[in-house]
């Protein structure tokens, strides 16, 4: 009998075991097939084994129905088939919002039950006939009024995922959020409680902290690791280490939250000849030649710009930032995405998500350094998926 618990207690701890492998959940976007090369991401680029979760963004919605407006579609439908043919495990989810969407976008489908419904319906339609393995909410970002409505979407649509495998042989659909990493916006936008009991995990937007948006206008990381020696009052919330603890604190479960890691940098051009992190500058660094967006650089132009500029790393922060006459980008490579990945493993958390694999250097034509760096020194580092 003893021998048989023992037995039963080994096999639970196996499944406990197999059930914590972390997620490696990668977004990638529809408009870099617009990009020039040798930045055009197209479906056709995605390795099949290079990510546990890969999330198409963006779906919009009209008439209170889930669509996706890309050129592409077709092409789209065909390539989620062939790569979870390649790979069973994999799966693909669809995801809903964006910046550009913003709030006004879940408008006026979230404002009452009935236009919830027909919208919730046309996801379960949708999600199933294309093949999908769920849907994630990027609402960016509910304010304070429309927290109860985002609330009440993610319930209603958990609840509908559950009801519908209720009679078919299909796994249930996941249910997941892209979410604000800012703690003013956490207070704000999510009633973290209720959400945790529905959402599979969250992807957390922890990027953005500073950048040239800032006032006054100074340097600043996208992405530091940790609170900076400089920082005071509100910007030591602005980091990767607070806005995960920040979330589990207000009752998110570690295992769900799933840690942003950006492929991008944000640059400034400098005002002075100061150069440090908190350095006055004068607007946004020059737009990339590829992503044409001041202020902007995908990693794959990032590494193009590091040839003979100098480059510091922040040994409080754990990111590095690199300087070329008056230009100024703070970006992770791989040497920070290793601390990263160090720091959710020692959280136990539920793993890394990389906006988006079609800023690293997806080719490994700009930087030397192979296919997909970037994420492949995360997946690396996270060990089995
Ligand atoms: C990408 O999706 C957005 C939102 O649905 C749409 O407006 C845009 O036209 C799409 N871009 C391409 C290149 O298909
Ligand atoms: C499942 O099937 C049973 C028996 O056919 C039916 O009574 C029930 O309503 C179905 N449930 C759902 C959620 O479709």
């Amino acid at each position: 009998l003893v021998l048989r618990i023992r037995g039963f207690r080994l096999a639970v701890l196996l499944l406990l075991q197999g059930g914590s492998a972390y997620k490696l959940v990668c977004y990638f976007t529809n408009w870099s097939q617009e990009r020039q090369e040798p930045g055009k991401f197209t479906p056709e680029n995605i390795d099949p084994f290079l990510c546990s979760h890969l999330i198409y963004s963006f779906a919009s919605i009209s008439n209170n129905k889930i669509i996706i407006k890309d050129k592409n579609a077709a092409v789209l439908y065909q390539t989620i088939n062939s790569v979870k043919a390649k790979n069973p495990k994999l799966k693909v989810l669809l995801s809903i919002g964006g910046y550009l969407f913003g709030s006004k976008g879940f408008h006026p489908m979230v404002d009452s039950s009935a236009s919830r419904l027909e919208f919730i319906n046309s996801v379960l339609l949708f999600l199933r006939n294309h093949n999908f393995d769920g849907l994630d909410v990027s609402w960016i970002y509910p304010d304070r009024k429309e927290n109860p409505q985002f609330t009440v979407l993610i319930h209603e649509l958990a609840e509908a995922f559950q009801k519908e495998v209720i009679n078919s042989s299909k796994e249930r659909l996941l249910l997941t959020a892209g979410v604000s990493a800012g703690r003013q916006m956490i207070d704000n936008s999510y009633q973290i409680e209720k959400l945790a009991k529905e959402l599979d995990f969250i992807n957390l937007l922890s990027f953005d902290f500073h950048g040239p948006w800032e006032k006054p206008l100074v340097t600043g990381h996208n992405s530091p690791l940790r609170k900076g020696q400089q920082d005071r009052r509100s910007s030591s919330y602005y980091n990767v280490e607070y806005a995960v603890g920040y979330w589990i604190h207000k009752g998110m479960p570690q295992e769900k939250v799933v840690m942003g890691i950006p492929m991008y940098g944000h640059s400034f051009t400098l005002a002075s000849a100061e150069s440090a992190v908190g350095a006055p500058a004068s607007g946004p660094g020059a737009a990339g030649s590829i992503t044409k967006s001041p202020g902007f650089l995908a990693y794959y132009e990032i590494c193009q710009f590091l040839q003979q500029a100098k480059i510091t790393r922040l040994q409080d922060q754990q990111v590095p930032y690199a300087v070329k006459g008056n230009q100024w980008v703070g970006y992770d490579d791989v040497e920070s995405v290793q601390a990263k990945v160090q720091f959710l493993k020692n959280l136990n958390l539920g793993g890394a998500m990389i906006w988006s694999i079609d800023m690293d250097d997806f080719t490994g034509k700009s930087c030397s350094q192979g296919p997909y760096p970037l994420v492949q020194a995360v997946k690396r580092s996270l060990g089995s998926l």
